[in-house]
């Protein structure tokens, strides 16, 4: 059973906000894994949730005039609030702010303090708040005559008393590992990022800070709070009941994807690796970096007025067409710019006038002359794109398995067009009728499993409809073994998606 277990996180929000688009993006990309995993026979355990420390927070709160804490419980239930909107089938919420968190990550640092991994010295260097990150001099360009980090977050020089890890040390096994596992950062663009940056040489990284106390205390020393990024990072086994040796849920460790945005690649990359590597525990299968959605262009920025909110695109589009086109219209991995136009244009080509298009003239027609019952019929073609489709999934290659899926769906839209299911009953062909009707819907109880992971809610009517059994609904019943049963009753037919005005 060991080797079916699958873990997988999203990173954990900073709560110094409400949720957007970015932020929904990584979640439904974890849930379509976690889904499709489910799906496919697997144990699976999918963790989301709230980065709660940090000076960042701590001056939104103070800029706010409300305690840190109120901020953080004010937006953590909004990024709660989003998971039954986007219906996502997270198995657990962490809060870095819950005690079992700030007990798993002083035990965390415990362990690196054992392991001799741990200094105390004086930290000079530029910090930015808004990355919660320290930059080297040489990182920095030039913004308004103003010196800023490479993603254009401002910078302050700090200067204190700091702990520190010892990660020029991790330099070489860091590079050894990513040798030995060529998988380990996805996509590759973002693996050479990697592998040049640690090659240029790694600093020791400052963990702790003096000058505020909004973080979790550094165990024997009450003066300083942990660097935030140390924190977050542990949230990935905290969670899983880190450090106690019986915690069953540690059976999940090591995870088998980290999906992360390109923009925290060096904490999840380099960072996290090093720790786990200092405390001995079991790296990580897979970190894959998501690209960043832009609008128009611009990044989605609260001064420019455009960020997309979750909630206005769900209403305007619909759940499952947005879970879809997100993954369609642009690379798992690349930047994209969220084009309304082309999202229209997309959801009406597959969930319209494809997929929906079959399932509604198949089923009308079947209640209207066949008796509103699966017709007579044998054994249809199997899915043959099933495999590949798993490969592509797998792969995080999200776009590539919807093709598959599209592929699918077109070839039955033909079949119906080739095969005339109305001319053959005008010629009173009852019998090659009900065996093309038959087919065509046994095609769409494969698409409808298949399609499940991105599509849950629509493909859960889908099936329905087909009046397949709700236990008959996992990837290894796409085989036509269980094939649909002639003669079942089906439900009254019901338009799964409305056609899209452009506007
Ligand atoms: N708290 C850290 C993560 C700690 S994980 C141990 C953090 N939080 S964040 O809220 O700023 O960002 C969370 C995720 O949202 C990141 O993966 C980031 O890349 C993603 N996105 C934020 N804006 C985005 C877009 N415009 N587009 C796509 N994803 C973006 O970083």
């Amino acid at each position: 059973m060991d080797d079916k277990k699958f873990y997988i996180t999203t990173p954990i929000y900073y709560v110094n906000g409400a949720p957007h688009l970015g932020h929904a993006y990584t979640s439904i990309a974890a849930d379509v894994l976690a889904r499709f995993k489910r799906l496919d026979g697997y144990d699976v355990r999918f963790l989301t949730g709230t980065d709660e420390h940090g000076i960042k927070i701590f001056q939104t709160a103070r800029d706010q005039g409300i305690t840190p804490i109120e901020l953080c419980d004010k937006h953590a239930q909004d990024f709660k609030d989003i998971l039954p909107l986007l219906n996502i089938s997270n198995d657990d919420f962490i809060r870095t702010t819950e005690d079992r968190h700030k007990k798993g990550a002083q035990a965390f640092w415990q362990k690196l303090a054992d392991a001799d991994t741990i200094y105390k010295d004086s930290y000079s260097g530029w910090y930015a708040v808004r990355d919660e990150a320290y930059y080297n001099e040489d990182e920095l360009i030039e913004k308004d005559g103003a010196k800023c980090a490479p993603t254009c977050a401002p910078v302050e020089w700090m200067e204190e008393e700091s702990y520190f890890f010892n990660l020029s040390k991790w330099e070489d096994r860091l590079l050894k590992f990513y040798d030995d596992n060529p998988d380990f950062i996805q996509p590759a663009s973002a693996r050479s990022e990697v592998v040049a940056f640690v090659k240029g040489g790694l600093r020791d990284l400052s963990i702790s800070r003096t000058s505020f106390d909004w973080g979790v205390p550094v165990p024997n020393d009450e003066k300083h709070v942990m660097y935030v990024w140390l924190d977050a990072l542990s949230n990935y086994i905290t969670a899983l009941g880190y450090p106690d040796a019986d915690a069953k849920l540690m059976d999940f460790w090591p995870a088998n994807v980290h999906l992360v945005g390109k923009d925290i690649m060096r904490f999840h990359c380099i960072y996290w690796p090093a720790f786990l590597m200092a405390a001995e525990l079991p790296l990580p299968q897979k970190v894959f970096c998501n690209g960043w959605w832009t609008v128009d262009g611009e990044k989605m920025s609260k001064s420019l007025g455009n960020v997309l909110s979750p909630q206005d695109l769900v209403n305007k589009y619909g759940l499952d067409q947005l879970r879809y086109v997100m993954f369609r219209m642009v690379r798992f991995g690349n930047d994209g710019d969220f084009d309304q136009a082309r999202a229209v244009e997309l959801i009406n080509a597959f969930c319209a006038n494809s997929l929906g298009n079959l399932a509604q003239r198949t089923l009308s027609f079947i209640a209207k002359n066949a008796g509103g019952v699966v017709p007579k019929g044998g054994v249809s073609r199997n899915f043959d794109g099933l495999t590949n489709y798993k490969v592509e999934l797998n792969n995080q290659s999200f776009d590539k398995a919807l093709t598959i899926l599209e592929e699918e769906s077109n070839y039955w839209n033909k079949y119906v067009d080739e095969n005339a299911p109305w001319t053959l009953r005008k010629e009173e062909r009852f019998e090659e009728m009900e065996n093309v009707l038959y087919n065509i819907c046994e095609g769409m109880r494969q698409i409808a499993i298949a399609t499940q992971p991105f599509m849950p809610t629509k493909m859960n009517e889908l099936l329905d409809l087909l009046a397949v059994p709700k236990d008959e609904r996992l990837f290894k019943h796409i085989d036509v073994a269980f094939a649909l049963k002639s003669g079942t009753f089906l439900p009254p037919p019901q338009a799964l998606f409305p056609r899209l005005d452009q506007e």
